[in-house]
């Protein structure tokens, strides 16, 4: 077995860094944007039901093993499947090329944040087909590219670190703002009603349970290296368990309270709750405007999602700059790759809701929604099956270093769940899914 000696690895300055930056990655546009969206196409209180055990018996087993795997064998994503593997690091490839898809379409809805972030500070508010007819927002969505060009140029500690630790407090303070207001609105008691209520016929569908494990895993951003990248930074006494609580916790917390101000405010101004993606940028931002402080609280809910949304772009942008300049050899080189390859699918994606694109479309859906939908969709929860086997069929350290890391009653639950039920369940759903 030949493997290539991975260069010395940079380290977290700090542990509590650590958890911060994967706090950052998880909690994005998944929570504040997607989470509320896909909550409300697939029937509230049961989706969210379906959403949490997915949390709790996919995406956590998922994010412990990520961890675990990156911190013991401290390589880039390619080097670790390598290692794992016996030289198959071509597995990489799968969860690689996702961060790559998703990331080419999640600047562009950053780009959109940032537009309206930008145009509401003066208390305008600009219909999102109107913005979308001219060239600010794919200018907006390029500003956003060039940014996370320049963060992935620099070392985790210049870039990556400082990036999360200026913009969580941003971030968190907006949130909290915009949760104590939105808790005196007369929507609040109908948003907490539609997310507790629970039906069995959703809550048994093979698609909604699918969706939910999808969403868990986007959200948690588990599963596509990043974590795994994220984890290969660590030093040897870092306390994984409690880390992935910690992440796992806020992550769910933040979608839950992004699902409430979201629907708050759906339910005060009557906008139906399943308007889909374009629900935080069409219908939100007028009702925003319409409340008492709406000049303050509009902008205030973009600076939001976009200081969120940054700091999930540079985690994806720093696991495929890792590897990638195992082949460059420099960071400078490696993000230019990237910004190449990501232009490729950045631009259909920029041109999506434009009138240039507008007879552009996939199986009758925009460019941007079906790489969401479609692609990211269907394609997540096989990645995320195809990267944990590798990491518990192929790797035989998996069973040591979990008896390390975890307390010793969960070692077993853990390991047997990663290792047999999420991948037959995943799989099986996804068939059963295919036919319904
Ligand atoms: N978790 C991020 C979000 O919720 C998106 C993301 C997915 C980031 C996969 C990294 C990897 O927005």
């Amino acid at each position: 077995m030949k493997i290539i000696p991975s260069p010395p690895r940079a380290t977290w300055s700090r542990h509590w860094v650590f958890i911060l930056a994967c706090i950052g990655s998880a909690v994005g546009l998944g929570n504040i944007w997607r989470f509320p969206y896909i909550t409300g196409l697939h029937g509230g209180g049961s989706f969210l039901v379906l959403y949490l055990a997915a949390v709790l018996f996919v995406g956590i087993p998922a994010l412990l093993v990520e961890l675990t795997a990156g911190k013991a064998l401290r390589a880039e994503a390619v080097n670790a499947f390598r290692k794992m593997l016996r030289d198959k690091w071509w597995v990489s490839a799968l969860p690689l090329a996702l961060c790559l898809l998703i990331l080419s379409y999640y600047l562009v809805i950053m780009g959109w944040t940032l537009f309206y972030a930008f145009f509401s500070l003066g208390g305008n508010h600009i219909p999102f087909s109107e913005a979308a007819s001219g060239w600010a927002l794919p200018l907006a969505g390029i500003a956003c590219l060039a940014l996370v060009e320049l963060v992935s140029r620099m070392d985790i500690k210049d870039g990556l670190e400082k990036v999360n630790i200026y913009l969580f407090p941003i971030f968190f303070g907006s949130l909290v703002f915009i949760l104590l207001h939105s808790l005196t609105l007369p929507g609040f008691s109908e948003a907490v009603s539609y997310l507790t209520t629970i039906n069995m016929g959703e809550v048994t569908s093979p698609l909604n349970i699918i969706n939910a494990i999808t969403q868990a895993v986007f959200s948690l951003s588990v599963g596509m290296a990043v974590m795994l990248t994220y984890g290969s930074y660590l030093g040897k006494k870092a306390d994984v368990f409690h880390s992935s609580l910690a992440i796992a916790v806020s992550d769910a917390a933040i979608a839950i309270t992004g699902a409430l101000v979201i629907f708050t405010i759906s339910f005060t101004f009557s906008i139906p709750v399943s308007s889909g993606p374009q629900l935080a940028f069409e219908s939100l931002p007028l009702a925003f405007l319409s409340l008492e402080y709406g000049e303050f609280l509009m902008p205030l809910f973009f600076i939001l999602l976009l200081s969120a949304a940054i700091t999930s772009a540079v985690s994806l942008s720093e696991t495929l700059v890792d590897n990638l300049k195992i082949k460059t050899g420099s960071r400078r080189t490696a993000s230019g790759a990237m910004l190449l390859l990501l232009l490729v699918f950045f631009i259909p994606s920029a041109l999506s809701y434009s009138p240039l694109a507008a007879d552009f479309t996939l199986n009758g859906i925009p460019f941007l929604e079906f790489m969401d939908a479609e692609i990211v969709g269907r394609l997540a929860p096989l990645v995320v099956v195809a990267t944990i086997v590798s990491i518990t069929w192929g790797w035989n350290g998996c069973r040591r270093e979990l008896r390390k890391a975890l307390p010793g009653f969960l070692v077993s639950p853990v390991y047997l769940m990663a290792k047999y039920i999420v991948p037959v369940a995943i799989l099986t759903l996804q068939v059963l899914g295919f036919f319904s």
